[in-house]
């Protein structure tokens, strides 16, 4: 029987996608459910330690049995809730088609761009009733953590050719699409979006990673490659079996990236090396004015 309090803060979270719905080697010693102003968020947030104590939680963004739309993903409440338990750093796994040949299915791409084409009906602030701000967004993902995947995950990936595609990497930005969904793109999408030079496409990057911000919390998105969208006229276009197969084939690759991680993340977030930048930054974002 797990506890439903935890009276430490957690300074480390992972955001579970399609296909990464707990941590593996990690023993779970609390199940929270955390309420916040938004509402619930999307699962229980679960705690575990590492082996040197330092605890971890972890939440599922389509819920713990995959019943939320991308759309209907209480993105708020989740960032909340990991803000109220003291985290100061998310790394974020997302399934993503690829809009590039050479990159292929079960590789890992790490972007630091982003190009926003949800429809606006997904609520993206937390700041409302009399309250404007601006969040700086310009770099949307943290600097730091996009360096330090680049440079500690490329070796640890398993399997024929597998690849962890970076900036560093790439030597250009590497763009993510978020699109509203449900239904995948089109062709004509599919190539349009990689004319404008995007790297992969998901449905949940955005608001995720605005709220992320809003709430100064350094947020980096791991992307896991499952298919080619539907951009490539000689290949069928993507389907939820390819995506799933694909994750699930390469679901030790995210367990190692994520453990590594843990691990490297551990003494950089206990120093304030990783997870402090943004602190106090929204206060210089709000442009009401006192009455
Ligand atoms: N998630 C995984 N593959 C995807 C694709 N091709 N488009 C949007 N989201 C995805």
């Amino acid at each position: 029987e797990l506890a439903h309090e935890f009276r430490e803060p957690v300074t480390l979270a992972i955001i579970g996608g399609t296909g990464l719905y707990r941590l593996q080697a990690l023993k779970p010693i609390a199940k929270l459910s955390v309420s916040t102003p938004w509402g619930m968020p999307s699962s229980q947030i679960t705690i575990a330690r590492t082996k040197t104590g330092f605890p971890i939680a972890f939440l599922t963004r389509h819920g713990p049995h995959h019943d939320l739309q991308p759309s209907d993903i209480p993105y708020r409440a989740n960032i909340a809730a990991l803000k109220k338990i003291g985290v100061k750093v998310i790394l974020a796994f997302s399934a993503v088609g690829s809009l590039q040949e050479h990159i292929k299915p079960r590789d890992f791409v790490i972007p630091n761009q982003i190009i926003d084409r949800t429809k606006g009906i997904r609520k993206s602030t937390f700041f409302e009733r009399g309250f404007v701000a601006h969040a700086g967004f310009g770099e949307p993902f943290d600097p730091k953590l996009n360096k330090i995947i680049g440079n500690h995950c490329s070796d640890i990936l398993e399997g024929d050719g597998v690849r962890l595609h970076t900036k560093e990497t790439e030597k250009r930005d590497v763009t993510l699409v978020c699109m509203e969904g449900p239904a995948f793109s089109t062709r004509a999408e599919s190539q349009l979006y990689k004319s404008w030079g995007g790297a992969v496409i998901n449905m949940s990057c955005i608001p995720e990673a605005k709220l992320a911000r809003e709430a100064e919390i350094a947020y980096q998105m791991i992307c896991m490659s499952t298919d080619y969208d539907a951009w490539n006229e000689s290949e069928e276009p993507v389907t939820v079996e390819q995506v799933v197969g694909n994750l699930q084939a390469n679901s030790d690759n995210a367990h190692k990236v994520a453990e590594k991680l843990i691990q490297i993340l551990e003494p950089k977030i206990a120093s304030g090396e990783v997870g402090s930048d943004l602190s106090g930054s929204m206060k210089f974002s709000v442009s009401t004015k006192p009455p």
